[in-house]
């Protein structure tokens, strides 16, 4: 497997600081598995909030997710969902600073018009383009347009995503014609104008929670998002990932994900928290999990987002006062050595607001711009 540099990011994490960015609310129902949760629509207009909120309280980045076939259910979570790259390029000409990281699965797209669009999308943002590769997991979504490979497997669908990033890295690097021979990815003096603006090329993340999407990231990326049942799960696997990133001779960061209940106190955070949990919606929550190869078993066995989910939180959840929640937030970095978070909310554009005032100027203070 052909390993990659480990390029220069102008990131807080570059230097010893932490990079903070928000998951994009690109779907409805965001991340809270709930009737009794705000109400996140997914639309462009409360993207395009949430986007420019985000950059004017100073975050690193802004990411969304590729998604086409949400989990239905009482509160149909996830069935509306906008393009990840159409949106974020949007974005990217309405903003000045804040990172674009945008996701391609690759089973749905051609390396090289991705290396492309990214490419574009370079331009359109002046060098702030940043590629989330993932390999794609839900067979429904697949399925349904005729896409789904019934003999790759989990792990042979990241032998091809590794291929596929290959191309397209070697699209975004190399001067002239690009042939590349693989078991999945063919390139028949292949072109590809015009490269980033970034040199000598965007970042790349990833999120595989398995091994093989460890390895994958190792090989591939330059950051992972991790994930864990708690704080000594996560770091296991984040010192894991960095070690093994290491002796591969690259430096692979670790982010993880947490959604924010900032209360003015903890106690109102809490009762926040028992509203949400009162709504759990059980009938997504299955359809989740049976979109997730769980109940279906193409995975097997559940990972720590589908059991957490059974809480109605589709990822880690932080909730308290400021104080609390910048508390929670150092001792998680700490505790687990990650070089950075990207934040959910209920509500983002009462969560961010709350966030600048007096949580994200802690966080600065503690770990640097
Ligand atoms: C932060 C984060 C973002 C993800 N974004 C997407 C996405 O946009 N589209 C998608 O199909 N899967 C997405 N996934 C799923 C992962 O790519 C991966 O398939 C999943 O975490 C299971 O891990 P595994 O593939 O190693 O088994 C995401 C996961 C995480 C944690």
């Amino acid at each position: 497997m052909p390993t990659i540099s480990s390029p220069v990011f102008d990131l807080p994490s570059e230097s010893g600081g932490k990079d903070f960015g928000i998951f994009m609310p690109i779907a409805n129902g965001g991340w809270i598995l709930s009737t009794t949760a705000p109400k996140i629509d997914g639309s462009y207009e409360y993207n395009r909030r949430a986007a420019l909120l985000a950059e004017e309280i100073g975050l690193d980045f802004i990411m969304s997710m590729a998604k086409f076939r949400g989990y239905g259910g009482v509160n149909h979570q996830w069935d509306v969902a906008l393009d990840s790259t159409v949106l974020m390029s949007a974005l990217a000409a309405q903003t000045k600073r804040v990172k674009i990281w945008t996701t391609f699965q690759t089973l749905l797209h051609n390396p090289a018009v991705v290396a492309k669009m990214i490419a574009t999308l370079d331009q359109v943002s002046n060098g702030r383009a940043g590629l989330n590769v993932v390999p794609g997991a839900f067979r429904d979504e697949f399925a349904q347009m005729g896409v789904w490979p019934e003999t790759l497997g989990h792990d042979a669908r990241y032998d091809y995503a590794g291929e596929w990033m290959e191309a397209v890295r070697r699209l975004w690097e190399e001067d002239g014609e690009v042939t590349l021979d693989g078991k999945y990815v063919k390139l028949d003096h292949c072109i590809s104008e015009p490269k980033p603006l970034q040199k000598p090329r965007p970042f790349i993340v990833a999120a595989g929670q398995s091994e093989k999407g460890m390895d994958f990231a190792i090989h591939n990326t330059d950051a992972l998002f991790i994930g864990g049942r708690d704080d000594a799960e996560m770091r296991t696997i984040s010192r894991r990932a960095k070690e093994k990133a290491k002796a591969a001779g690259r430096r692979l960061r670790t982010y993880a994900m947490a959604i924010i209940v900032q209360g003015e106190t903890d106690a109102e955070a809490e009762a926040m928290m028992d509203v949400f949990r009162d709504g759990f919606d059980a009938e997504g929550f299955r359809n989740m999990l049976r979109a997730y190869g769980v109940i279906d078993a193409e995975i097997g066995k559940e990972n720590a987002m589908t059991a957490r989910a059974r809480t109605g939180f589709m990822a880690p959840h932080i909730a308290g006062s400021a104080e609390t929640i910048v508390k929670r937030i150092e001792q998680a970095i700490d505790d687990t050595d990650l070089d950075g978070l990207m934040l959910i909310f209920p509500d983002y554009e009462a969560g961010l607001k709350k966030l600048a005032q007096n949580v994200l100027p802690a966080l600065r203070a503690r770990y640097g711009a």
